[in-house]
């Protein structure tokens, strides 16, 4: 599972973050990818300043607006979800057993 934050801080507020929430939840209704990606909101980053913040799992990024943040999006989940296919599974240990 894929965990999208975006800070609900009062300076993101102010830049846009409730909209980019919204479109967010579009984007991923849109692309069928509701059960694949958890969107939540948290408080400050503390990165205020610089934009609108959201992070990817732990990657945190700065949008200068939400046009441009629903684009980071659609670019940070295709990478996550290649990368997340193309994981190899644990290789499982083997034992022997001892010949009596
Ligand atoms: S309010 Fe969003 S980083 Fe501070």
């Amino acid at each position: 599972m894929i965990t999208v934050t975006v800070c609900v801080g009062s300076s993101c507020h102010i830049k846009g973050a409730r909209e980019l929430i919204a479109r967010f939840n579009e984007f991923l209704s849109k692309k069928g990818l509701e059960d694949k990606v958890e969107l939540k909101g948290s408080f400050c980053m503390e990165h205020c300043g610089e934009g609108i913040n959201w992070k990817i799992n732990d990657e945190i990024l700065t949008s200068s607006d939400v046009e441009g943040g629903v684009k980071m999006l659609g670019k940070k989940l295709r990478l996550a979800l290649k990368q997340g296919k193309t994981k190899r599974p644990a290789k499982r240990a083997v034992r022997r057993r001892k010949k009596a």
